[in-house]
């Protein structure tokens, strides 16, 4: 084992949900062993975790599926490497690294039965823990230009913006194509930033004047208030002179997927389903057909690779993109108050806790 110190944590403390969870109030902080160290496994400390959106479903028990009882919560953080097994040579100790949301899902075109279930937080211990052992291929390097706070927001929801627009399939964002983002959540903006990063023009919608001014500072080219215009994908449209956005990022599910259908341009717009902000079902929802006559293309998108993670961490280096970090920073016993923060809306950007 090659360490940075000869004396390492052998117990950690971590978020757990137990079976049945009714909410944030039922994550408990407990301390556990911290297994010996495998041939290919890296000890990290973490420094700085992040939640997302589906954090507080798991906890109330809302998400598409629930979690395993009694995991270790989260699937978002960065940190330092402490001591990495006899087999590891691509980190060493004092290396920054960030945790993978699919621990298992390496490369592009990779058979989605290899890595299912692989999620950490959801199938697989997280990362809302102080210390951790990860396998080699589960962490990812910290974008030089980041610290660790800005870097903790990135495996989640700037890898699933980033594969909406990036994916290797039939398209990429271009210069000069429209992207559609909704909110000013951690998708939403890691979207507008990485479309402005090519070029992109960025029509954003949002609920209130102050995040407007935000989403203008950050370069969105429109922003559209979705409680003043209720027709917002209309106005999309008549923004572009009729032909409508060639990627739209769909945040809500049952509230906005109508109107991003709208807001689609006809004949080669993608809308990416992503969130169920609003819920995933309801009478309103547009069906299959309703894709077919509006001519455009459909997309569910699960986060990402970790061959598109490394790409992305190039991309947010040459751009210069620095993510949106909220502006109150929580302390690790300060958990379930960060989920309750998150859960009411109040932030803008990355939530972010800090581990000492
Ligand atoms: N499929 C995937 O791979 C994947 C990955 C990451 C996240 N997600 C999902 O994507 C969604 C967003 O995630 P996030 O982490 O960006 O969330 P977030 O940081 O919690 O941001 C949510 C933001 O969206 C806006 N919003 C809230 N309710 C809305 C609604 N009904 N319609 C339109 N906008 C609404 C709000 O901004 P304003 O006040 O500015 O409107 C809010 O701040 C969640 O449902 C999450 O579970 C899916």
């Amino acid at each position: 084992m090659t360490t940075s110190s000869p004396s390492f944590p052998t117990t950690t403390r971590a978020w757990i949900l137990p079976s049945s969870p009714t909410g944030p109030s039922s994550l408990t902080i407990q301390t556990l062993p911290l297994p010996p160290l495998g041939q290919n496994d890296i000890l990290v400390h973490f420094r700085a975790l992040s939640l997302n959106y589906r954090d507080i479903s798991l906890s109330k028990g809302t998400y598409t599926r629930p979690a395993l009882p009694n995991l270790i919560q989260g699937s978002d953080a960065a940190g330092c490497v402490l001591a990495v097994g006899p087999s590891v040579r691509l980190f060493k100790p004092g290396d920054r690294i960030m945790t993978t949301f699919w621990r298992d899902w390496i490369s592009d075109g990779q058979d989605v039965r290899s890595f299912a279930g692989s999620d950490l937080g959801g199938n697989m211990e997280g990362a809302f823990r102080e210390f951790g052992g990860f396998a080699l291929h589960a962490l990812v390097r910290v974008p030089e230009s980041l610290d660790y706070r800005e870097a903790a927001g990135l495996p989640c929801a700037a890898l699933t913006a980033w594969e909406c627009l990036y994916d290797r399939g039939d398209r990429h964002v271009r210069a000069g194509d429209t992207v559609l983002v909704q909110g000013t959540g951690g998708v939403s903006l890691f979207a507008l930033q990485f479309a402005k990063g090519v070029g992109g023009r960025v029509v954003a919608t949002t609920s209130s004047g102050e995040k407007e001014e935000l989403l203008k500072k950050m370069g969105a080219d429109v922003v559209i208030n979705y409680r003043e215009v209720q027709d917002w994908g209309v106005k999309v449209k008549e923004l572009t002179g009729g032909v409508g956005a060639d990627i739209v990022i769909d945040v809500g599910g049952a509230s906005t997927v109508s109107q991003s259908l709208k807001a689609a341009r006809i004949g080669t717009g993608t809308i990416c389903l992503i969130g169920h902000l609003s819920g995933g079902h309801g009478e309103d929802v547009p069906n299959v057909w309703d894709v077919r006559q509006a001519l455009c293309k459909v997309r569910s998108v699960a986060v990402s690779s970790r061959a598109q993670f490394e790409e992305m961490v190039r991309a947010i280096e040459g751009w210069g993109i620095k993510p949106v970090v909220d502006g109150k920073i929580w302390k690790f016993e300060e958990m379930k108050e960060a989920y309750e923060y998150l859960a009411d809306g109040r932030h803008i950007g990355k939530v972010v806790v800090d581990v000492v």
